[in-house]
């Protein structure tokens, strides 16, 4: 694998498809969420989230954004386009007894009115999607005027330490894996770059457009198997990529993955894997 970053939109046939979401909505819920609420509250700061806001998430998974919003006191909708995310987001805001809504949606229409939420954000959901510019076309028009729209994506993937670990260990078992192909460049990547992703916020028709880069995802685990089940279970592609090897192999590449975590750990607490983040908000 190389560059795995494009800037091309409307590739389709690269995206993985709902059944897909559907089929690792459980694993997403246990593995990733959980871990995702540090970041999403700094991207709802970023973007002035607060009591009493109408606030908006976009191909929400099982609420790694909605949740910490609601939280705050937002009043939450959260849309995505799988039901099964959609089921586990509802579970978890009625066990925590929020103010929080779960629809099934897809992010590329929206059936919402225009200019109905104060805040429209996405966490790892616009950023991967093939027509990215309609996506966001459509956040800044269901969001009031004055309101603004976050974007929570993934920076430069060469400092992205999960999906390096995966990769290392997969080819310490199969040497002849060679990660995703070069022809087929990871829509996941699309805005890695702050530039880009400051001119799609634009061209959507937000103004006053920042990009923050401070902020890092900080993966935390213990063991090879919580960092197999994190990779799994946070996108389809790493599960496509393994399909075809055996248990044995996977036991092995979970072996392997143990060694790489055990050597990262710290004395005294878990592993930790960073990737780089573009927090991007705008006003409409
Ligand atoms: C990596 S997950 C991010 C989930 C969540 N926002 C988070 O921060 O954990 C990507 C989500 O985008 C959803 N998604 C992908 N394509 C979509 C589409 N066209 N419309 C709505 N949701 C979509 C998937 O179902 C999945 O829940």
């Amino acid at each position: 694998m190389t560059d795995v970053r494009h800037e091309t939109t409307q590739q389709a046939e690269h995206s993985a498809p709902v059944e897909a979401w559907d089929a690792i909505a459980a694993r997403y819920d246990e593995h990733v969420t959980p871990g995702e609420s540090e970041l999403a509250l700094a991207g709802l700061r970023l973007a002035g989230v607060r009591a009493g806001d109408t606030f908006l998430d976009v191909a929400a998974g099982t609420g790694g954004l909605s949740l910490p919003a609601a939280r705050l006191g937002a009043k939450v909708l959260a849309t995505d386009w799988s039901p099964r995310m959609i089921d586990h987001f509802t579970a978890r805001a009625a066990a925590e007894d929020l103010d929080a809504e779960g629809r099934v949606m897809d992010c590329h229409r929206l059936d919402i009115p225009d200019d109905t939420y104060d805040v429209t954000g996405s966490q790892f959901g616009v950023m991967l999607v093939p027509d990215q510019a309609a996506a966001l076309r459509e956040m800044v028009r269901v969001t009031k005027p004055g309101g603004r729209v976050l974007l929570i994506a993934y920076g430069d993937p060469v400092a992205f330490e999960a999906l390096h670990f995966f990769i290392a260990a997969v080819q310490a078992v199969v040497p002849e894996f060679e990660g995703p192909a070069e022809d087929e460049p990871l829509l996941e990547f699309q805005v890695a770059d702050p530039d880009v992703l400051r001119r799609r916020l634009t061209d959507a028709g937000l103004t006053d457009v920042t990009v923050d880069t401070n902020h890092q995802e900080r993966i935390e685990v213990r063991t090879g198997r919580q960092l197999w089940n994190w990779c799994l279970g946070g996108n389809p592609i790493p599960g496509a990529l393994v399909a075809g090897f055996t248990d044995e192999q996977r036991e092995d590449i979970v072996r392997v993955l143990d060694g790489m975590v055990r050597e990262r750990f710290a004395d005294t607490g878990p592993a930790i894997l960073t990737a780089p983040l573009n927090i991007g908000v705008g006003t409409k």
